[in-house]
């Protein structure tokens, strides 16, 4: 059985102007210690996606349609007491900036304790303070600086306390939202490559956001691109990078240096992703695509498959 399977999921955001329409039509599964890596540009609903994942939704988001199964059930039936349960044990989230997670106040142990806590009121008799050093070895980090406030830590660091909090209840799934953007490149670096080794050791699997894609690479079996709330193109990392089909993967792909290839000029796509509130008709990446034609304009692509378990949705798939 698949971990997690995402159903053709539809979530929107009430505004003033109309629906944002940020969840289009997403499907995806996940077995146990698998990776998958979901990628695009700034705007194109990933966090929404991992929103809808989790049900932290903000007060104008509502789910228009699909499923979200964890385990065979569909946790967007469940109520808020059932799913405090699966946020901890079962889907657990890695926010993109640390600091609006970390509590200024309170030290690094009682934030982690706090998440554990919650959980097993047992831990308040004290065993806790163990469990919180082996969480903040577990992420790389000197156990002492559980006794210092966020201010007195890094940035690099404060993002590994964060995610030494979400694996606090050791969760099936974490979903990290660009965990390391707001990182320098050496701190990105090491961070990915920690997370990789407890996923590893605690045989996690993940659902990896981000908008790099060099980072993908690294990180997941699968890879699903998103544009403009809905997906491109998804199938194996491997696959994909060896030939990628949707012209936007393969635009991602061209605005990506290559590190051992012979240097050529960066090329960008061109162009801006559309406003979600009024999604061109047709591909809504058409306007921004060199192969569009009059079809392309008007009908929707559908996803097909085109090599085993990699599909896209493109009339014109290179
Ligand atoms: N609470 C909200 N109300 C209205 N629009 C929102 C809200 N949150 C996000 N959006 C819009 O939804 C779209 C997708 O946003 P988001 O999921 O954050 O994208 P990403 O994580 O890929 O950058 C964007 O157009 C964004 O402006
Ligand atoms: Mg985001």
């Amino acid at each position: 059985m698949d971990l997690v399977r995402v159903d053709n999921l539809i979530m929107h955001y009430d505004t003033r102007e109309g629906p944002v329409r940020a969840v289009d039509g997403i499907s995806f599964r996940l077995k146990e210690a698998e990776t998958l890596g979901l990628l695009g540009e700034s705007g194109c609903g990933k966090s929404s996606v991992a929103s809808v994942l989790l049900k932290v939704l903000p007060d104008n988001a509502h789910i228009v349609g699909g499923h979200v199964f964890f385990r065979g059930d569909d946790i967007l039936q469940y109520g808020e007491e059932k799913m405090r349960r699966v946020r901890w044990e079962g889907v657990s989230l890695v926010f993109q900036a640390a600091m609006n997670v970390l509590n200024p106040v309170y030290r690094v142990e009682e934030q982690i304790l706090e998440a554990m806590v919650a959980h097993d009121a047992a831990l308040e008799t004290g065993k806790g303070r163990s469990r919180v050093a082996e969480l903040i070895e577990l992420v790389g980090l000197d156990p002492h600086i559980m006794d210092c406030y966020p201010h007195q830590l890094s940035g690099g660091m404060r993002q590994r306390v964060v995610i030494a909090m979400a694996l606090a209840c050791r969760p099936a799934v974490v979903v990290a939202d660009e965990p390391t953007t707001a990182l320098d490149v050496i701190m990105q670096d090491r961070i990915l490559r920690q997370l990789r080794k407890v996923r590893d050791e605690l045989d996690m699997s993940m659902v990896y956001i981000t908008h790099d894609i060099a980072v993908i690479a690294e990180v997941s079996d699968w890879l699903a691109v998103m544009y403009a709330g809905k997906l491109v193109e998804q199938g194996p990392t491997v696959g994909i990078f060896d030939h990628p089909r949707h012209p936007y993967t393969r635009g991602l792909m061209l605005s990506f240096p290559s590190v051992y290839g012979p240097r050529k000029p960066l090329q960008v796509i061109p162009g801006e992703p559309p406003s979600l509130i009024f999604p061109p008709p047709g591909c809504r990446f058409h306007p921004r695509c060199a192969h569009a034609t009059s079809r392309c304009r008007k009908e929707e692509p559908p996803f097909v498959e085109l090599a085993e378990n990699h599909h896209v949705a493109c009339y014109h798939p290179g």
